[in-house]
């Protein structure tokens, strides 16, 4: 299973990157606003860090934490430890460059040439009593399931602070790659090994049967299985995002996302909504620039209008809350998130969820009126 970067990887970002880093950049910063202002101090690891930057010049995910945490430092006086690791030399070096950059401004940023696995303790002992966000971005296979779920263990507390959260990749190429491999008399057992340790298990092989056809979904039932196992041994909210290389073609991985926190729940699934969109932005802008001539982009197309889905959304989340008001008390929306959200969970911004506390006061199902600064704190009342 290749785990390096190949070929023009880092000439410039591609769509699934696109994608990855647009999360990544509006999540990140509102992890650290939300968790980092009783001590003052957050850490990080990108654990397959990369070059931090591609030859495009644009940012790589270890650039793009490296910014928000100098501008943390210098507008809130929030100190980011972050730790990269990488491990291919030229890489590092690289990588090494671009963290200088920002050494020079103030941020703590440690760059270390080798496996993710060696310093992984290092920074639990960093970050122990200090809210802590791992990314993990492997291009094939990442940490064994023992090592993460071990990780999670030493840092869960009754109290859940401090928090902890990851973003992960998990190769949907891999799971396809693996799942042929297992079901194959000519197969590597050592490959099906190895995803047997990264998924905990060898249950993943029942989805390959030998001698069957796998079912069409059989890679999407193993990454959800995958998730709810995660969600189970570690007490996290879980979810996941697929992300794809054009419209309409298999996830090449899922971006999964773990939390003890109902808020980061609420503000991962708003920021995969905009970054879904920044995907398909940035596909529409490649079509121009490859045919520029043309009279209306194919993407323009079968590009989901925000308006239409949100529109959708709106009577569905007001529906979810009408629901939530028949226990009898009022709420707030953060504390329900996946229910507020249904379906729509990660499709829609939190401004549908607003919109749906409005149409239910216009409906006179709420004397809640949607109005309030922070739309995730909005309280809605049952009517008197
Ligand atoms: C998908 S790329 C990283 C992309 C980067 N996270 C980004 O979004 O800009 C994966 C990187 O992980 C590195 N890598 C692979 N296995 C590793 C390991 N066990 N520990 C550290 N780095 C590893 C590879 O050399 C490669 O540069």
């Amino acid at each position: 299973m290749a785990t390096g970067t190949r070929g023009a990887y880092w000439s410039e970002q591609a769509l699934p990157s696109v994608l990855k880093h647009s999360l990544l950049g509006r999540y990140i910063p509102q992890f650290g606003g939300m968790t980092g202002s009783r001590d003052g101090r957050v850490v990080y690891l990108d654990g397959y860090a990369g070059e931090g930057r591609y030859e495009s010049g644009e940012p790589g995910s270890a650039e793009i934490a490296m910014r928000v945490a100098s501008k943390h430092l210098s507008q809130h006086g929030l100190r980011w430890t972050c730790f990269f690791t990488e491990r291919e030399r030229k890489s590092f070096t690289r990588l090494q460059s671009v963290a200088s950059i920002y050494r020079a401004q103030g941020v703590d940023a440690r760059v270390h040439h080798g496996e993710v696995d060696g310093v992984l303790d290092e920074v639990l002992r960093t970050g122990a009593g200090l809210p802590l966000f791992l990314f993990l971005d492997p291009c094939g296979l990442g940490l064994p399931w023992s090592r993460l779920t071990q990780a999670m263990a030493l840092r869960r507390s009754p109290n859940r602070w401090p928090p902890t959260e990851f973003l992960m990749n998990f190769s949907m190429v891999a799971v396809r790659r693996l799942g042929g491999n297992a079901r194959s008399v000519k197969g590597v057992e050592r490959s099906s090994e190895r995803f047997d340790e990264v998924c905990g298990g060898r249950w993943w092989r029942d989805f390959f049967p030998a001698g069957k056809e796998p079912a069409p979904d059989a890679d999407e039932a193993v990454a959800a299985e995958y998730a709810r196992r995660l969600a189970a041994a570690t007490g996290m909210l879980v979810r996941s995002v697929p992300v794809s290389k054009a419209p309409h073609h298999k996830p090449v991985y899922h971006l999964v996302f773990g939390t003890w926190r109902q808020h980061g729940l609420w503000v991962f699934g708003d920021a995969a909504a905009r970054a879904r969109d920044a995907w398909w932005e940035k596909l529409e802008v490649a079509e121009e620039r490859n045919d520029p001539d043309a009279l209306f982009s194919t993407t323009s197309l079968i590009r989901p209008d925000p308006k239409v889905v949100t529109d959708a959304a709106v009577p569905a989340i007001a529906q979810n809350l009408e629901q939530l008001l028949k226990h009898g008390r009022p709420f707030k929306l953060v504390d329900h998130t996946l229910d507020v959200f249904g379906n729509y969970y990660g499709q829609v911004t939190e401004l549908a969820a607003r919109a749906a506390v409005k149409r239910l006061h216009e409906d006179g199902k709420t004397p809640s009126t949607g109005v309030g600064k922070k739309i995730r704190d909005l309280v809605v009342e049952a009517p008197r």
